[in-house]
């Protein structure tokens, strides 16, 4: 019997990256899951991969109906809800705050907090008809650690989930609703794209070409994957975890300790190396 068996999760973010490899462990351990992303046209493939395990929303994470339908799927294809994992994010955010607009701090909190509040709030419902839940939110090691790569909305965002993670916890104890953070360091995985203004394509395929950098980013001199994530999802999703609550969990090969120095242009540099490197993989493959 899996770990999770029985249990039914929202995946936000679910179709890439760390969220997919979660989905992936999810699944193993017996999980039935929603998977909610704004890429729609990935729908198809991920649902076709599990068959009867997995159903995609298309869903914006800035939208409160579409969070609120999301977790309504829930209960519609699988009969309830057990644990949210709120991992979509996007880190096209570069302002600094002397350049800040209205709008722009507007749809980046949208994104990188309010999406979080949203989750929390239209997951208790359907919880507490179980009897319970476990919400995990996906921070970032950025907020506490600043990066040179990071935005200042992206970084306040990632620390005020720490924080809300706490609040939640402690306002929905009597609730039964669990509510914790997982704290990633460095991953190679499609967002980095955007920080070069990458196409969704080859930010796709940029991954591949970024396990050097990642393996520099924090004292472990190896690259974190998105399977190290996932088993600590794993963990606050199942009851294992049933006595934890409001607490962040690292999983980071040590950076929160220490974040070697990198300066932020040779951090550019080597993503604009993948960059190139994965336009011309998929011209070759074209
Ligand atoms: N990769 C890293 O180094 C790293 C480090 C620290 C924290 N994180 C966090 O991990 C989480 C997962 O990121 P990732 O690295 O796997 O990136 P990723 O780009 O591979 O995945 C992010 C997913 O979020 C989705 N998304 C973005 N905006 C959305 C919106 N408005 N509505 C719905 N979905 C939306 C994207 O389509 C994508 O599938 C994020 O919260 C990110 O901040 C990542």
């Amino acid at each position: 019997m899996g770990r999770l068996s029985g249990k039914v999760a929202v995946v936000t973010g679910g179709v890439s990256g760390i969220a997919l490899g979660i989905v992936e462990m999810y699944v193993d351990e017996g999980a039935k899951v929603i998977v909610a992303d704004i890429q729609a046209h990935k729908g198809a493939a991920i649902e076709g991969r599990f068959p009867g395990s997995v159903f995609f929303s298309a869903c914006d994470i800035r939208n409160e109906d579409d969070i609120a339908r999301t977790m309504a799927m829930a209960e519609e294809k699988f009969g309830g809800l057990d644990i949210v994992v709120h991992a979509a994010a996007s880190v096209d955010h570069k302002e600094k705050i002397v350049d800040l607009t209205t709008q722009a701090w507007d749809d980046g909190q949208a994104n990188l907090l309010r999406s979080h509040v949203m989750c929390i709030k239209h997951a208790v419902a359907p919880m507490e008809r179980r009897g319970g839940g476990s919400v995990i939110l996906v921070s970032s090691a950025a907020a506490e650690n600043f990066s040179p790569a990071a935005s200042m909305v992206y970084v306040v965002c990632k620390g005020a989930v720490l924080y809300l993670a706490r609040w939640a916890a402690f306002e929905l104890a009597g609730n039964k609703v669990r509510v914790n953070a997982i704290v990633p360091g460095a991953y190679a995985t499609s967002m980095w794209g955007q920080l070069v203004g990458a196409s969704t394509d080859v930010a796709d395929v940029m991954p591949a070409h970024l396990d050097e950098m990642m393996s520099g980013s924090q004292p472990l001199p190896v690259a974190g994957k998105p399977m190290d994530i996932a088993y600590a999802a794993t963990f606050l999703g199942s009851d294992e975890s049933r006595f934890v609550t409001g607490t962040q969990l690292a999983v980071d090969g040590g950076l929160s300790v220490f974040r070697p120095a990198v300066p932020r242009e040779k951090v550019m540099a080597y993503l604009e190396e993948a960059k190139a490197q994965a336009e011309q993989e998929l011209q070759r493959a074209e």
